[in-house]
Protein backbone atom coordinates (compact mmCIF):
# COMPACT_ATOMS: atom_id res chain seq x y z
CA UNK A 1 0.00 0.00 0.00
CA UNK A 2 1.62 3.28 -1.08
CA UNK A 3 1.55 5.42 1.86
CA UNK A 4 0.32 9.11 1.53
CA UNK A 5 2.27 12.52 2.84
CA UNK A 6 -0.41 12.65 5.51
CA UNK A 7 0.80 9.26 7.05
CA UNK A 8 4.44 10.57 7.47
CA UNK A 9 5.95 12.22 10.35
CA UNK A 10 7.55 14.88 8.66
CA UNK A 11 8.75 16.79 11.60
CA UNK A 12 12.55 17.73 11.45
CA UNK A 13 13.17 15.95 8.65
CA UNK A 14 14.75 16.78 5.36
CA UNK A 15 11.70 15.94 2.99
CA UNK A 16 12.96 15.15 -0.78
CA UNK A 17 10.03 16.02 -2.71
CA UNK A 18 9.84 15.16 -6.62
CA UNK A 19 8.00 17.44 -8.90
CA UNK A 20 7.67 17.64 -12.46
CA UNK A 21 8.48 21.28 -13.45
CA UNK A 22 8.74 20.06 -16.60
CA UNK A 23 7.33 23.40 -17.81
CA UNK A 24 7.27 24.58 -21.65
CA UNK A 25 9.72 27.10 -22.26
CA UNK A 26 9.97 29.57 -24.91
CA UNK A 27 13.65 32.06 -25.08
CA UNK A 28 14.52 30.80 -21.11
CA UNK A 29 10.85 31.73 -19.95
CA UNK A 30 8.58 29.67 -18.63
CA UNK A 31 5.34 29.99 -20.97
CA UNK A 32 2.71 27.81 -19.00
CA UNK A 33 3.51 27.13 -14.72
CA UNK A 34 0.30 25.03 -14.13
CA UNK A 35 2.91 22.30 -12.79
CA UNK A 36 5.06 24.40 -10.67
CA UNK A 37 1.44 25.72 -9.27
CA UNK A 38 0.23 22.05 -8.83
CA UNK A 39 3.26 21.14 -6.65
CA UNK A 40 2.62 23.76 -4.53
CA UNK A 41 0.58 22.60 -1.56
CA UNK A 42 2.51 19.20 -1.07
CA UNK A 43 5.72 21.66 -0.96
CA UNK A 44 3.54 24.34 1.37
CA UNK A 45 1.99 21.17 3.38
CA UNK A 46 5.53 19.89 4.45
CA UNK A 47 6.59 22.96 5.17
CA UNK A 48 3.59 23.18 8.01
CA UNK A 49 4.79 19.54 9.40
CA UNK A 50 8.43 21.68 10.04
CA UNK A 51 10.52 20.09 7.69
CA UNK A 52 13.20 21.37 5.46
CA UNK A 53 12.21 20.76 1.50
CA UNK A 54 14.40 19.34 -1.36
CA UNK A 55 12.77 19.92 -3.99
CA UNK A 56 14.09 17.55 -7.63
CA UNK A 57 12.77 17.55 -11.11
CA UNK A 58 13.57 17.03 -14.59
CA UNK A 59 13.30 19.55 -17.46
CA UNK A 60 13.47 18.50 -20.99
CA UNK A 61 16.03 15.51 -22.63
CA UNK A 62 19.24 16.07 -22.12
CA UNK A 63 21.92 14.43 -25.16
CA UNK A 64 24.27 17.44 -25.35
CA UNK A 65 25.98 19.81 -23.30
CA UNK A 66 24.06 22.79 -24.83
CA UNK A 67 20.69 20.93 -23.40
CA UNK A 68 21.93 21.92 -20.60
CA UNK A 69 22.43 25.65 -20.91
CA UNK A 70 18.75 25.58 -22.30
CA UNK A 71 17.38 23.10 -20.10
CA UNK A 72 18.44 24.59 -16.07
CA UNK A 73 15.39 24.66 -13.06
CA UNK A 74 16.47 28.20 -12.79
CA UNK A 75 13.62 30.48 -13.73
CA UNK A 76 11.93 27.34 -12.46
CA UNK A 77 13.27 28.36 -8.88
CA UNK A 78 12.27 32.18 -9.99
CA UNK A 79 9.00 31.12 -10.33
CA UNK A 80 8.70 29.17 -6.69
CA UNK A 81 10.12 31.95 -4.82
CA UNK A 82 7.35 34.38 -6.30
CA UNK A 83 4.22 31.33 -5.69
CA UNK A 84 5.56 30.08 -2.25
CA UNK A 85 6.40 33.44 -1.40
CA UNK A 86 9.32 32.69 0.50
CA UNK A 87 13.50 32.63 -0.81
CA UNK A 88 14.03 28.98 -2.88
CA UNK A 89 18.12 27.91 -2.66
CA UNK A 90 19.04 26.86 -6.23
CA UNK A 91 22.10 24.46 -6.19
CA UNK A 92 23.39 24.61 -9.86
CA UNK A 93 24.46 21.29 -9.29
CA UNK A 94 23.05 17.53 -9.50
CA UNK A 95 26.03 16.15 -7.29
CA UNK A 96 28.92 17.21 -5.35
CA UNK A 97 30.22 19.24 -1.84
CA UNK A 98 28.51 22.43 -3.15
CA UNK A 99 25.10 20.37 -3.08
CA UNK A 100 26.19 17.79 0.08
CA UNK A 101 26.39 21.20 2.29
CA UNK A 102 23.96 22.97 1.39
CA UNK A 103 21.41 20.17 1.93
CA UNK A 104 23.31 19.42 5.54
CA UNK A 105 22.55 22.96 6.30
CA UNK A 106 19.39 23.41 5.15
CA UNK A 107 17.22 24.37 8.08
CA UNK A 108 12.95 23.32 8.47
CA UNK A 109 11.10 26.18 6.85
CA UNK A 110 13.96 25.94 3.64
CA UNK A 111 13.40 25.01 0.46
CA UNK A 112 15.92 24.18 -1.89
CA UNK A 113 16.01 23.39 -5.44
CA UNK A 114 18.58 21.25 -6.80
CA UNK A 115 19.32 21.63 -11.09
CA UNK A 116 17.96 19.54 -13.28
CA UNK A 117 18.06 15.74 -12.50
CA UNK A 118 18.60 14.44 -16.09
CA UNK A 119 21.86 16.75 -16.21
CA UNK A 120 22.90 12.94 -15.07
CA UNK A 121 22.13 11.52 -18.14
CA UNK A 122 25.45 13.08 -20.11
CA UNK A 123 26.87 10.65 -17.94
CA UNK A 124 25.78 6.80 -19.06
CA UNK A 125 22.14 8.24 -18.66
CA UNK A 126 22.12 7.43 -14.94
CA UNK A 127 19.11 9.07 -14.37
CA UNK A 128 16.77 7.70 -17.02
CA UNK A 129 18.00 4.41 -16.19
CA UNK A 130 17.33 4.43 -12.62
CA UNK A 131 21.08 3.89 -11.54
CA UNK A 132 21.49 2.12 -8.16
CA UNK A 133 24.38 4.66 -7.84
CA UNK A 134 23.41 7.96 -8.27
CA UNK A 135 19.37 6.70 -6.47
CA UNK A 136 21.46 6.03 -3.35
CA UNK A 137 23.37 9.27 -3.36
CA UNK A 138 20.48 11.64 -3.77
CA UNK A 139 18.40 9.29 -1.51
CA UNK A 140 21.62 10.41 1.09
CA UNK A 141 20.37 14.00 0.49
CA UNK A 142 17.39 13.28 2.43
CA UNK A 143 15.47 11.43 5.27
CA UNK A 144 11.69 11.15 3.56
CA UNK A 145 11.23 10.96 0.13
CA UNK A 146 7.36 12.26 -1.43
CA UNK A 147 6.57 11.26 -4.75
CA UNK A 148 4.21 14.25 -6.30
CA UNK A 149 5.69 14.00 -9.96
CA UNK A 150 2.59 12.55 -11.47
CA UNK A 151 4.35 14.04 -15.07
CA UNK A 152 6.34 11.30 -14.95
CA UNK A 153 4.84 8.24 -13.15
CA UNK A 154 5.70 6.39 -16.64
CA UNK A 155 9.11 6.88 -16.28
CA UNK A 156 11.46 4.46 -14.35
CA UNK A 157 14.33 7.19 -12.61
CA UNK A 158 17.10 7.49 -10.26
CA UNK A 159 14.85 10.75 -9.03
CA UNK A 160 11.36 8.61 -8.57
CA UNK A 161 11.44 4.96 -8.55
CA UNK A 162 15.30 4.59 -7.73
CA UNK A 163 15.64 6.84 -4.30
CA UNK A 164 11.93 5.46 -3.10
CA UNK A 165 13.74 1.99 -2.20
CA UNK A 166 16.42 3.88 -0.06
CA UNK A 167 14.34 6.33 1.95
CA UNK A 168 10.67 5.73 3.87
CA UNK A 169 8.39 6.99 0.96
CA UNK A 170 5.00 8.65 0.40
CA UNK A 171 2.82 10.05 -2.60
CA UNK A 172 2.36 14.06 -2.23
CA UNK A 173 -1.34 15.78 -3.07
CA UNK A 174 -1.22 16.02 -6.76
CA UNK A 175 0.23 12.71 -7.60
CA UNK A 176 -2.85 11.37 -5.38
CA UNK A 177 -5.64 13.58 -7.33
CA UNK A 178 -4.25 12.28 -10.17
CA UNK A 179 -4.78 8.81 -9.93
CA UNK A 180 -8.22 9.46 -8.03
CA UNK A 181 -9.76 11.54 -10.67
CA UNK A 182 -7.85 9.57 -13.77
CA UNK A 183 -9.04 6.17 -11.88
CA UNK A 184 -12.80 7.48 -12.41
CA UNK A 185 -12.49 7.13 -16.00
CA UNK A 186 -12.22 3.07 -15.09
CA UNK A 187 -16.10 3.04 -14.89
CA UNK A 188 -17.02 6.42 -16.24
CA UNK A 189 -20.63 7.40 -16.71
CA UNK A 190 -22.37 7.05 -20.15
CA UNK A 191 -22.49 8.00 -22.69
CA UNK A 192 -18.04 8.31 -22.41
CA UNK A 193 -16.65 10.25 -25.08
CA UNK A 194 -13.22 10.53 -26.44
CA UNK A 195 -11.66 13.48 -28.32
CA UNK A 196 -8.30 12.39 -29.78
CA UNK A 197 -6.19 15.46 -31.29
CA UNK A 198 -2.50 16.02 -31.78
CA UNK A 199 -0.03 14.94 -34.16
CA UNK A 200 0.41 11.65 -34.44
CA UNK A 201 -1.39 8.09 -34.89
CA UNK A 202 1.97 6.38 -33.73
CA UNK A 203 2.41 8.10 -30.61
CA UNK A 204 -0.85 6.93 -29.62
CA UNK A 205 -1.98 3.33 -30.60
CA UNK A 206 -1.89 2.08 -27.30
CA UNK A 207 -4.69 4.26 -26.23
CA UNK A 208 -6.03 4.06 -29.37
CA UNK A 209 -6.84 0.55 -29.20
CA UNK A 210 -8.12 0.62 -25.49
CA UNK A 211 -10.14 3.31 -25.42
CA UNK A 212 -12.15 3.09 -28.68
CA UNK A 213 -13.17 -0.47 -26.62
CA UNK A 214 -14.31 1.15 -24.11
CA UNK A 215 -15.80 4.40 -24.93
CA UNK A 216 -18.70 4.78 -26.82
CA UNK A 217 -17.77 8.01 -29.08
CA UNK A 218 -14.82 8.90 -30.48
CA UNK A 219 -14.21 12.21 -32.08
CA UNK A 220 -11.22 12.68 -34.36
CA UNK A 221 -9.21 15.69 -34.85
CA UNK A 222 -5.64 17.42 -34.80
CA UNK A 223 -3.50 16.46 -37.56
CA UNK A 224 -4.00 12.66 -36.87
CA UNK A 225 -7.49 12.90 -38.25
CA UNK A 226 -5.46 13.19 -41.59
CA UNK A 227 -4.06 9.66 -41.58
CA UNK A 228 -7.52 8.44 -40.53
CA UNK A 229 -9.29 10.59 -43.56
CA UNK A 230 -6.43 9.20 -45.72
CA UNK A 231 -7.32 5.55 -44.44
CA UNK A 232 -10.93 6.17 -45.50
CA UNK A 233 -9.73 7.51 -49.30
CA UNK A 234 -9.86 10.75 -49.16
CA UNK A 235 -7.28 13.56 -50.72
CA UNK A 236 -5.68 15.27 -48.00
CA UNK A 237 -3.62 17.35 -49.53
CA UNK A 238 -0.60 17.83 -48.24
CA UNK A 239 -1.68 17.45 -44.58
CA UNK A 240 0.71 15.89 -41.96
CA UNK A 241 0.09 12.00 -42.82
CA UNK A 242 1.37 8.78 -40.47
CA UNK A 243 1.70 6.86 -43.79
CA UNK A 244 2.82 3.43 -41.72
CA UNK A 245 -0.36 3.60 -39.27
CA UNK A 246 -2.89 3.77 -42.55
CA UNK A 247 -3.43 0.25 -41.90
CA UNK A 248 -4.20 0.63 -38.11
CA UNK A 249 -6.67 3.49 -38.82
CA UNK A 250 -8.42 1.07 -41.39
CA UNK A 251 -8.73 -1.51 -39.10
CA UNK A 252 -10.27 0.59 -36.34
CA UNK A 253 -12.50 2.32 -38.98
CA UNK A 254 -14.03 -0.80 -40.23
CA UNK A 255 -14.06 -2.59 -36.33
CA UNK A 256 -15.64 0.39 -34.94
CA UNK A 257 -17.06 2.75 -37.75
CA UNK A 258 -20.38 3.37 -35.57
CA UNK A 259 -18.27 4.79 -32.59
CA UNK A 260 -15.63 7.18 -34.78
CA UNK A 261 -16.67 10.85 -36.21
CA UNK A 262 -13.75 12.27 -38.72
CA UNK A 263 -14.07 15.84 -40.00
CA UNK A 264 -16.46 16.94 -42.86
CA UNK A 265 -14.71 19.94 -43.22
CA UNK A 266 -11.09 21.71 -43.01
CA UNK A 267 -9.27 25.06 -42.09
CA UNK A 268 -6.39 24.57 -45.00
CA UNK A 269 -3.61 27.13 -45.62
CA UNK A 270 -1.11 27.16 -48.72
CA UNK A 271 1.83 27.43 -46.41
CA UNK A 272 2.65 26.25 -42.75
CA UNK A 273 2.25 29.62 -40.80
CA UNK A 274 0.13 31.49 -38.70
CA UNK A 275 -2.07 33.48 -41.42
CA UNK A 276 -5.11 34.92 -41.64
CA UNK A 277 -5.26 33.80 -45.31
CA UNK A 278 -7.05 30.18 -44.74
CA UNK A 279 -9.97 29.00 -46.53
CA UNK A 280 -12.85 26.58 -45.04
CA UNK A 281 -13.18 23.30 -47.32
CA UNK A 282 -15.59 20.24 -47.24
CA UNK A 283 -13.21 17.64 -46.43
CA UNK A 284 -13.37 16.14 -50.54
CA UNK A 285 -12.30 19.49 -52.11
CA UNK A 286 -8.76 19.47 -51.01
CA UNK A 287 -6.30 20.30 -53.52
CA UNK A 288 -2.71 18.67 -53.55
CA UNK A 289 -1.15 21.89 -52.17
CA UNK A 290 -3.97 22.26 -49.09
CA UNK A 291 -2.59 21.99 -45.35
CA UNK A 292 -5.05 20.80 -43.25
CA UNK A 293 -4.53 23.07 -39.77
CA UNK A 294 -7.55 22.91 -37.93
CA UNK A 295 -11.47 21.39 -38.07
CA UNK A 296 -13.85 23.23 -39.95
CA UNK A 297 -17.30 25.11 -38.53
CA UNK A 298 -19.62 21.55 -39.46
CA UNK A 299 -17.19 19.54 -37.74
CA UNK A 300 -17.32 21.27 -34.48
CA UNK A 301 -21.27 21.24 -34.69
CA UNK A 302 -21.15 17.70 -35.17
CA UNK A 303 -19.18 17.04 -32.36
CA UNK A 304 -20.79 19.64 -30.49
CA UNK A 305 -24.09 16.57 -30.85
CA UNK A 306 -22.25 13.87 -29.47
CA UNK A 307 -20.71 16.20 -26.82
CA UNK A 308 -24.27 17.05 -25.49
CA UNK A 309 -25.32 13.77 -25.02
CA UNK A 310 -21.93 12.62 -23.38
CA UNK A 311 -21.75 12.28 -19.53
CA UNK A 312 -17.92 11.63 -19.34
CA UNK A 313 -15.19 13.24 -21.67
CA UNK A 314 -11.50 12.58 -22.22
CA UNK A 315 -9.34 14.34 -24.33
CA UNK A 316 -6.34 14.27 -25.41
CA UNK A 317 -4.42 16.44 -27.94
CA UNK A 318 -6.14 19.78 -29.40
CA UNK A 319 -7.81 19.62 -32.53
CA UNK A 320 -5.82 22.14 -34.33
CA UNK A 321 -2.32 23.75 -35.10
CA UNK A 322 -3.42 25.47 -31.71
CA UNK A 323 0.73 27.18 -31.20
CA UNK A 324 -0.69 29.47 -33.93
CA UNK A 325 -3.34 31.68 -32.87
CA UNK A 326 -5.62 31.46 -35.97
CA UNK A 327 -5.99 27.78 -35.84
CA UNK A 328 -7.50 27.29 -32.38
CA UNK A 329 -10.78 28.19 -32.84
CA UNK A 330 -12.12 24.67 -32.90
CA UNK A 331 -10.18 23.52 -29.89
CA UNK A 332 -11.52 27.36 -27.59
CA UNK A 333 -15.18 26.65 -29.11
CA UNK A 334 -15.28 22.61 -28.13
CA UNK A 335 -13.69 23.83 -24.74
CA UNK A 336 -16.25 26.47 -24.49
CA UNK A 337 -19.02 24.21 -25.09
CA UNK A 338 -17.97 21.69 -22.65
CA UNK A 339 -17.99 24.44 -20.03
CA UNK A 340 -21.51 25.44 -21.08
CA UNK A 341 -22.87 21.92 -21.10
CA UNK A 342 -21.14 21.13 -18.12
CA UNK A 343 -20.02 17.68 -18.89
CA UNK A 344 -17.54 16.32 -16.82
CA UNK A 345 -14.36 16.45 -18.79
CA UNK A 346 -10.67 15.56 -17.88
CA UNK A 347 -7.78 16.82 -20.62
CA UNK A 348 -5.46 14.48 -20.92
CA UNK A 349 -1.71 16.66 -20.35
CA UNK A 350 0.05 18.21 -22.48
CA UNK A 351 -0.67 20.21 -25.30
CA UNK A 352 -4.73 19.79 -24.82
CA UNK A 353 -4.21 21.59 -21.20
CA UNK A 354 -1.75 23.96 -22.59
CA UNK A 355 -3.89 25.17 -25.15
CA UNK A 356 -6.53 25.36 -22.01
CA UNK A 357 -4.70 27.57 -20.22
CA UNK A 358 -3.79 29.77 -22.95
CA UNK A 359 -7.52 30.33 -23.63
CA UNK A 360 -8.51 30.71 -19.93
CA UNK A 361 -10.48 27.70 -19.91
CA UNK A 362 -8.05 24.91 -17.70
CA UNK A 363 -9.95 25.71 -14.14
CA UNK A 364 -13.38 25.64 -15.61
CA UNK A 365 -13.28 21.89 -16.73
CA UNK A 366 -13.84 18.82 -14.34
CA UNK A 367 -9.87 17.88 -14.31
CA UNK A 368 -6.71 18.97 -16.12
CA UNK A 369 -4.47 16.13 -15.66
CA UNK A 370 -0.40 17.31 -15.57
CA UNK A 371 0.65 14.27 -17.03
CA UNK A 372 0.46 13.73 -21.27
CA UNK A 373 1.94 10.41 -21.46
CA UNK A 374 1.31 9.06 -17.97
CA UNK A 375 -2.16 10.10 -18.08
CA UNK A 376 -2.59 7.72 -21.48
CA UNK A 377 -0.32 5.03 -20.13
CA UNK A 378 -2.66 4.93 -16.82
CA UNK A 379 -5.61 4.64 -19.33
CA UNK A 380 -4.24 1.85 -21.23
CA UNK A 381 -4.16 0.14 -18.05
CA UNK A 382 -0.01 -0.48 -17.89
CA UNK A 383 1.48 -0.26 -14.29
CA UNK A 384 3.12 2.92 -14.00
CA UNK A 385 6.21 2.11 -12.42
CA UNK A 386 6.23 5.58 -9.72
CA UNK A 387 3.12 3.57 -8.48
CA UNK A 388 3.98 0.01 -8.32
CA UNK A 389 6.92 0.35 -5.82
CA UNK A 390 6.94 -1.43 -2.72
CA UNK A 391 7.07 1.79 -0.21
C1 LIG B 1 6.08 14.92 -19.61
O1 LIG B 1 6.18 16.12 -19.88
O2 LIG B 1 5.30 14.16 -20.21
C2 LIG B 1 6.86 14.38 -18.45
O3 LIG B 1 7.50 15.38 -17.75
C3 LIG B 1 7.82 13.31 -18.91
O4 LIG B 1 8.75 13.86 -19.78
P1 LIG B 1 9.51 12.92 -20.81
O5 LIG B 1 8.51 12.48 -21.84
O6 LIG B 1 10.63 13.75 -21.38
O7 LIG B 1 10.02 11.73 -20.03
Amino acid sequence: MIKKIEDLNLNNKKVIIRCDFNVPMEDGKIIDDTRIKEAIKTINYALSKNASVILMSHLGRIKTKEDKEKNSLREVAKRLEELLERPVIFIDETHGKKLEEACKNLKNGEVLLMENTRFEDLDGKKESNCDEELSKYWASLGDIFIDDAFGCSHRKAASNVGISKYLETGIGFLMEKEVRVLSELNTPERPYTIILGGKKVSDKIGVIKTLVEKADYILIGGGMAFTFLKAEGFNVGSSVVDNDMLDFCREILDKYEEKIMLPVDIVTVKEFKNTGNYEMKDITQLDLDDIGVDIGKRTVKNFEKVIRKSKTIFWNGPLGVYEFSYFRKATEDILKYIVKENVKTVLGGGDIVGCASLLGLKDKVYFASTGGGASLEYLEGKALPALNIKK
